[in-house]
Order: structure tokens, then C-alpha cells, then sequence
């Protein structure tokens, strides 16, 4: 019994231990908290990035469809993109597949267009519109249904830009 409470003691003491020098390590290496210029320059970057997704998914690259149809016809304000659910098991590809994989994977069939790169700036801006909308939907990775509630944007399109006027965005 005493042998056990000294071992805990001990264990106790050695992870105090352990905590201090990782926080001693954390400090030593952690850079200053950004500061509110540096918060909105990022912010802003993420905006700009958001906006070109925006325009993407009007329509605004040609070579995404060979068929007229742009994102927006069947999602519009990026409804039943259900970004919060992946990576999850999708059936098409019989494996656990990334949001970007369904990206292509409408781009190619039901738009009949060209796959964008997996890392390609027009790609990383397609996301940044649908997850920025989604913003505060908790992460429900591998949740398998499509009847998530869409994103509750703020204005019609969930960001604070002109439409395009491309396909149906006359709003
Ligand atoms: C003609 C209608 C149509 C168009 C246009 C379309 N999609 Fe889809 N999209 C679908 C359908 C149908 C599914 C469901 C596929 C399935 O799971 O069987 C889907 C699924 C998705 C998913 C996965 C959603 C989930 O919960 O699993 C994402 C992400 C997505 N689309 C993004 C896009 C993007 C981005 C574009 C434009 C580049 C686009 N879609 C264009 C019909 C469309």
C-alpha cells in the first residue's frame, strides 16, 4: 500500500516534471501570438481565396464542364457539399476518399470537365468557399448521409461579394 502511494507520488511527480520542461521547450521555441494585423492579413488571404472558389463554382473556368453546368446548379451556397464529413468511406471509389476526390469527381462526370490538380491553387479556392460557409458545422468525419443541414451563410452567398453573373447567379 505505501510502496503504491510513493509510486503514484513518484509517477506524479515525474509527469510534473515532464509538463514543466515541455512547457519550458514550448516557450523557448513558440513564436509571439500574431497580432491583429497579422490576424486580418491572413484573414484576408483566406477571403480572396474563398472569393475565387466563389467564382469557380458560378462558373467562372470554362474547362471545369462541357455541359453548362457549373457547381452552383446543384449546390447552390455550397448545399450538400458536406465538407465536415470527410475524409469519408464514398462508395464510387470503394475507399476512404478526401473532399478534393469529390471535387474532381463532379467535375468529371457530372459536369463532364477537366479534373483540377490535387493542389492546384483553383482547387485549394473551391475548398476555401465551401468550408469558409460551413464555418462552425461541428466535424462529423465519415458521417454517411447527405441530409446534413447546408450552411446558414450570412447573405445569399455567404460571402460579402458581387455575383459574377455567370449561369444563374443573377441574385
Ligand atoms: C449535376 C449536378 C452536380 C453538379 C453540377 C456538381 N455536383 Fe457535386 N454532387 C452531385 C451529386 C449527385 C453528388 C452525390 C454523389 C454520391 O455520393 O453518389 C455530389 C456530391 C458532391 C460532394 C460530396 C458530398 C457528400 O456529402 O458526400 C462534393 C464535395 C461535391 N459534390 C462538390 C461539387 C463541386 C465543387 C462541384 C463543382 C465543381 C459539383 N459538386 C458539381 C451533383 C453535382
Amino acid at each position: 500500500m505505501r510502496t503504491s502511494t510513493l509510486t503514484a507520488r513518484r509517477v506524479a511527480a515525474m509527469i510534473a516534471a515532464g509538463s514543466t520542461a515541455l512547457l519550458l521547450v514550448n516557450s523557448a521555441s513558440a513564436r509571439k501570438p500574431f497580432t491583429a494585423d497579422e490576424l486580418a492579413a491572413m484573414e484576408s488571404k483566406l477571403t480572396a481565396s474563398a472569393k475565387r472558389g466563389y467564382d469557380m463554382w458560378y462558373g467562372a473556368r470554362a474547362d471545369m464542364a462541357n455541359n453548362g453546368l457549373s457547381c452552383a446548379n446543384c449546390h447552390p451556397d455550397a448545399a450538400a457539399t458536406n465538407p465536415q464529413t470527410f475524409p469519408k468511406f464514398m462508395p464510387m471509389f470503394d475507399r476512404v476518399a478526401a473532399y478534393r476526390e469529390m471535387v474532381n469527381w463532379c467535375i468529371e462526370n457530372p459536369q463532364g470537365g477537366k479534373a483540377l490538380g490535387a493542389d492546384s491553387a483553383d482547387m485549394i479556392a473551391l475548398e476555401a468557399y465551401s468550408f469558409v460557409l460551413h464555418r462552425g458545422v461541428p466535424i462529423a468525419a465519415g458521417l454517411q448521409t447527405r441530409q446534413t443541414s447546408g450552411p446558414t451563410p450570412k447573405n445569399a452567398r455567404g460571402l460579402n461579394v458581387p455575383g459574377t453573373g455567370i449561369g444563374f447567379d443573377k441574385k
